[in-house]
């Protein structure tokens, strides 16, 4: 991949972009030479923590915003941070998500509207907030999906269906937008498992891993350099969804 010099470096906002596979999305598009603007909710700590590790590489090459993404009237004032910070926005990855089982039977609203809130909602109004400054910069869309959204997870009703309909904004943002903006998606596999009590056992963990053809789980950095890919080097992908999974969703069980 080509590095950009920091004069005319495309600036990638990059929600929940603190930890885990957020982080690996950062320090990816960062290493090619993208400026960063990482969004937070609560992890303030880490995300300032990696804006200075970044900004010692690169001066004023990282910068970072605090929002609950389910205050939907909250979300334009991140794209103009991000243009007040840097001047241009040239990518918008949605990668925040809110993550936890909803059995059906005992689903309510306020699940609803967390799930929702976060994997749709908020991708959908960001990026219509976005648009018109990625469209004046020829820039590009990466949503983080799930293989889930295609087929379901047992238990997660509402997550699979938020995963289902972000994958279906993907396709249509990418009409909507074209042809100034490119919007595709990654759906990982088993990348990181959640943090604290999960569904995950280590049963689960292991038959799960056993499943995956190219017999490994993934990591945060498979995600991240396909990310970039899409971002800076797929001119002619749009609409587009890649599992990054090792092979699992060939034969789910
Ligand atoms: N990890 C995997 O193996 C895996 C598998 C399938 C799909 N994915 C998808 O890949 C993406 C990244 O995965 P991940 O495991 O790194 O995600 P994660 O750690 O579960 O969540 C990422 C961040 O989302 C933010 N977030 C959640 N709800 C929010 C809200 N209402 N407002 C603002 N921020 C909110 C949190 O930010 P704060 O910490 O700042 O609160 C959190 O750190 C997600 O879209 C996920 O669904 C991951």
């Amino acid at each position: 991949m080509t590095v950009m010099p920091q004069e005319t470096a495309p600036v990638v906002l990059i929600t929940g972009g603190a930890k885990r596979v957020g982080a690996a999305i950062a320090r990816q598009l960062h290493q090619v030479g993208a400026r960063v603007m990482l969004h937070y909710r609560a992890s303030a700590t880490a995300a300032e923590a990696l804006a200075a590790e970044l900004n010692q590489q690169r001066p004023h090459s990282a910068a970072c915003v605090q929002a609950d993404l389910l205050e939907t009237a909250r979300l334009p004032d991140m794209i103009h941070h991000t243009l007040n910070c840097f001047g241009r926005l040239d990518g918008l990855v949605n990668n925040a998500s809110s993550f936890f089982p909803t059995a059906l039977g005992n689903i309510t609203e306020a699940d609803w509207h967390d799930l929702i809130g976060s994997n749709l909602k908020a991708p959908l109004f960001l990026s219509q907030a976005a648009a018109p400054y990625l469209r004046a910069a020829g820039g590009a869309i990466v949503g983080l999906i799930d293989i889930h959204a295609e087929r379901p997870m047992p238990g997660h009703v509402v997550y699979n269906l938020a995963k289902a309909g972000h994958a279906q904004l993907i396709r249509t943002l990418a009409i909507e937008l074209a042809p100034q903006v490119r919007v595709n998606g990654v759906a990982p596999g088993a990348n990181v498992w959640p943090e604290g009590e999960s569904v995950f056992s280590d049963p689960v963990r292991q038959r799960i891993e056993d499943s995956i053809p190219l017999q490994r789980v993934g990591t945060p950095e498979d995600l991240a350099k396909t990310v970039a890919f899409l971002l800076f080097d797929a001119p002619y992908i749009t609409g587009q969804i890649i599992a990054v999974d090792g092979g699992r969703s060939i034969y789910l069980p």
